[in-house]
């Protein structure tokens, strides 16, 4: 790979959009072993992390892994999926290349009412767009069939099939009942399966592993996924930046540090900056300054609707802990006449939509971009 001026940089060893091929991921190893680990002793996990911390990736990484042990894995995304039909959709785009002969014989009609597809060459399913009118039977057929396919195939050929259910607390927004559904297949499959429930949203993934009335109580060991340690990042990009001919300079652990370790933020600076290099710019306080820049630039429109969805008291919150002060501090209450109480729920709500994280004296934000544009505001 070269770094080419001004061209686009197709195979950029800094990708910050989707999942990272395991190749290119940073860190992660203790996950992964640890993943692996509970795998083998089929104790199930959930995964719960904000947005764009690399759940996907890692989970891609941990499935990867298996497979070359002889597993089978599945990955189910379950993001913003609507109803029955959808999920039952997902999940067998997901299950589909468990094994496509089976699937074909036991079910190829049921899905052609689906929408789906099972194409002719090569493994896997095609999802066409959903029929005008859901058939709802046909989805909850093949919502239980599918769901016992890693045991239908264990009884077969002894082989363990690890699945993923991605965004799994949207599975709630789709139907209330549908953990409850999952739950009364997926406890008969001891040895057959283990299971890995990854999402982003803390009080959905929290209502449904830790209310005792919900079918998922106690049933998965949470992981956590931290953010990146900064100086594993920073000798890894720099690396990269070697590989690519390119001098990072000061600036990159300028942007290291700025980015606190939010996996997707410090690759998108990485790359703005490899951009800037290639164009012959000095890695100096200047380029890193540039990068924040266009960054904010990108971002700001998300920030932007964000913000005009918060209520007051979180947009006073969120602006106060961007600043570096506490939310229930006792200035900041005064000012705009709250009560502490009222700043203090506000904070939690916001920790529960994985915008901010609390410390035991006040908090940070999640997205370093988030704070930087509401410090220029
Ligand atoms: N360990 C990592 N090493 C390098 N880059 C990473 C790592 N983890 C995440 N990233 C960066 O974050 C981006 C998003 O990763 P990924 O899609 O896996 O996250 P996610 O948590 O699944 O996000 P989402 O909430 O959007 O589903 C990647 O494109 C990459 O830039
Ligand atoms: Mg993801």
């Amino acid at each position: 790979m070269t770094g080419d001026a001004g061209h686009a940089r197709q195979g950029t060893p800094f990708p910050f959009e989707g999942p990272v091929p395991p190749s290119l991921l940073i860190d992660r190893d203790r996950e992964l072993e640890l993943l692996a680990r509970r795998a083998a002793d089929r104790v199930n996990v959930r995964m719960v992390a904000p947005r764009r911390y690399g759940k996907t990736s890692v989970l891609l990484a941990h499935e990867s892994v298996l497979r070359r042990t002889g597993w089978r894995t599945a990955h189910v995304d379950f993001s913003r999926v609507t109803d029955l039909t959808d999920a039952a959709r997902r999940l067998a785009a997901g299950y589909g290349g468990l094994d496509v002969s089976w699937v074909r014989s036991h079910l190829q009609g049921l899905l052609a009412r689906l929408g789906v597809s099972l194409s002719s060459s090569g493994p896997g399913l095609t999802l066409a767009p959903r029929p005008q009118s859901p058939d709802g039977a046909a989805a909850e057929t093949v919502l239980h069939r599918m769901l016992d396919l890693p045991l239908t195939l264990w009884r077969e050929d002894a082989t363990p099939t690890l699945v993923v259910f991605d965004e799994f607390q949207d599975l709630l927004v789709a139907r209330q009942d549908l953990d409850g559904l999952l739950r009364s297949k997926i406890q008969y499959h001891g040895d057959a399966a283990a299971y890995v429930y990854a999402g982003s949203e803390p009080s959905l993934m929290r209502e449904l592993f830790e209310t005792r009335e919900r079918p998922f109580f106690a049933q998965a060991d949470p992981i956590a996924l931290d953010p990146l340690p900064l100086a594993d990042a920073l000798e890894e990009l720099e690396a990269r930046f070697r590989a690519e001919s390119l001098d990072p300079g000061e600036a990159l652990a300028e942007l290291v540090a700025f980015a606190g370790g939010h996996p997707q933020r410090t690759m998108l600076f990485a790359y703005l900056l490899a951009d800037r290099l290639a164009d012959g710019a000095a890695g100096d306080a200047r380029a890193a300054g540039e990068v924040v820049d266009a960054a904010l630039k990108r971002t700001a429109p998300t920030h932007q609707a964000l913000w005009q969805q918060l209520p007051r008291t979180e947009r006073v919150v969120l602006g106060a802990v961007a600043d570096g002060i506490a939310p229930s501090n006792e200035a900041l209450a005064a000012e705009h006449q709250l009560a502490r109480s009222t700043l203090n729920d506000a904070a939690d709500r916001l920790t529960n939509q994985g915008h901010l994280v609390r410390a035991p004296r006040g908090g940070a934000l999640v997205d370093p971009l988030l704070a930087e544009w509401l410090r220029r505001r």
